[in-house]
């Protein structure tokens, strides 16, 4: 499968690493930015050979998929526009900035037998997978409840370019939320309901980072968001996300059963501990992962749908896991502004479980 990527920015380096050098069933054959200075370091780093622009990516026969990993706002654009040029779509999360925009772009897809893969992908990660093996397995019982927490102060410390993290399709929800939701939608499969609210401590942010350092920006989001999600199976997660919070004691995410609890890694990274506790074994312990995929493996999900589409099969960070993500995330702005439970309308597509035992890099389905 040959890929154009558009964007390239602080998250492009290491998608062109593990596409260039680890997943061997894909191809970069060209990159885009709209500072075209940008692309043409990136692909002299990586040894892509060509630098084009958007349109030119669209119209060239050549390229099979857009991997969309420019700044929320234009995700919506330009994931509509690869679409309408007959190119499958790989995004960076969110899928879109709301849950309507998103389900026309999954119905455009599916009108043109399109696939669509949606960031984030790390829940293809050892760390999440084994969670999802001890849930499926039994080991902590019936999962009743959850909790779930993403507190920082944000990202303008160390960012270059720290202003999407506090407009549309930012804000924590929309910018770490979906590592959280993606990991608890994996585990505990289709949510039915969420009821939140949201705030935020202050309406700008200074800049900490350099080359733009006490430049005062807008806070167009909610900087702190505390909900509720039910999940079909009627396990009930307690899931706040802030760049509010300076400090904390929080875990990051648990899942309490009928007979233990499950203590889930940083579903942001690949890796990570995971500990159980049980009634006859009440100290967290761990458990052995059941994959190699420790270390940052982003791309992974982008090897997966070119692996999906040469099978014939849904692939697994597919487009209807990433819209129902986005309709979790977007039912807690809605609840916040009307003050109500929003009920959700789609399902995520089911998982395809992949065989862990193959090389670092090759892909297979179990
Ligand atoms: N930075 C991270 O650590 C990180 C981690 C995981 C995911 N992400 C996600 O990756 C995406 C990009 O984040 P980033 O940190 O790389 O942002 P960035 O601002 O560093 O880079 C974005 C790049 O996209 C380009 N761009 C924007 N609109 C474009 C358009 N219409 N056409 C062509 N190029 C365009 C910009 O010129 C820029 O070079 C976001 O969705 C973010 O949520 C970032």
């Amino acid at each position: 499968m040959n890929i154009g990527i558009v964007g390239c920015g602080n998250i492009s380096g290491i998608y062109l690493e593990n596409l260039t050098r680890k997943f061997k069933n894909v191809t970069v054959a060209a990159v885009a930015d709209l500072d075209e200075g940008r692309a043409r370091a990136k692909a002299e780093e990586y040894g892509i050979p060509r630098v084009m622009t958007l349109e030119e990516m669209l119209a060239d026969g050549g390229i099979d998929l857009i991997l969309n990993i420019t700044t929320p706002l234009s995700h919506y654009s330009i994931n509509k526009q690869a679409l309408l040029a007959g190119k499958h779509v790989y995004v960076e999360k969110p899928l879109a900035l709301n849950y309507a925009e998103g389900k026309e772009l999954i119905e455009l897809a599916e009108s043109k037998w399109l696939y669509v893969g949606c960031a984030p992908d790390t829940f293809l990660g050892a760390g999440i997978q084994t969670c999802c093996e001890q849930i499926k397995s039994g080991a902590i019982g019936r999962p009743v409840a959850g909790s779930a927490f993403m507190m920082c102060h944000g990202h303008e410390g160390w960012h270059p370019s720290p202003d999407f993290y506090y407009d549309y399709g930012g804000g924590p929800l929309f910018d770490m939320g979906p590592y959280y939701v993606t990991a608890l939608v994996r585990m505990l499969g289709r949510a039915e309901s969420v009821f939140a609210y949201g705030g935020r401590a202050s309406d700008t942010r200074v800049i900490g980072s350099e080359p733009r350092r006490g430049e005062v920006i807008p806070v167009k989001v909610d900087t702190h968001n505390a909900g509720v999600i039910r999940f079909a199976n009627g396990a009930i997660v307690t899931l706040v996300t802030s760049f509010d919070v300076w400090n904390h004691w929080m875990p990051i995410m648990q899942i309490y059963g009928t007979e233990g609890s499950l203590n889930v890694p940083d579903p942001n990274n690949f890796g990570g501990d995971v500990k159980v506790a049980t009634q006859e074994n009440m100290d967290f312990h761990d458990v052995e992962l059941v994959s190699p995929y420790v270390e940052n493996s982003r791309g992974i999900g982008v090897s997966e749908l070119a692996l999906a589409l040469e099978e014939g099969r849904v692939n697994n960070a597919s487009g209807r896991l990433g819209l129902h993500v986005l309709e979790i995330m977007d039912g807690f702005v809605r609840s916040s502004a009307e003050h109500r439970e929003i009920v959700l309308e789609s399902s995520p597509s089911d998982p395809v479980p992949l065989d862990w035992s193959a090389p670092i890099g090759e892909l297979r389905t179990k």
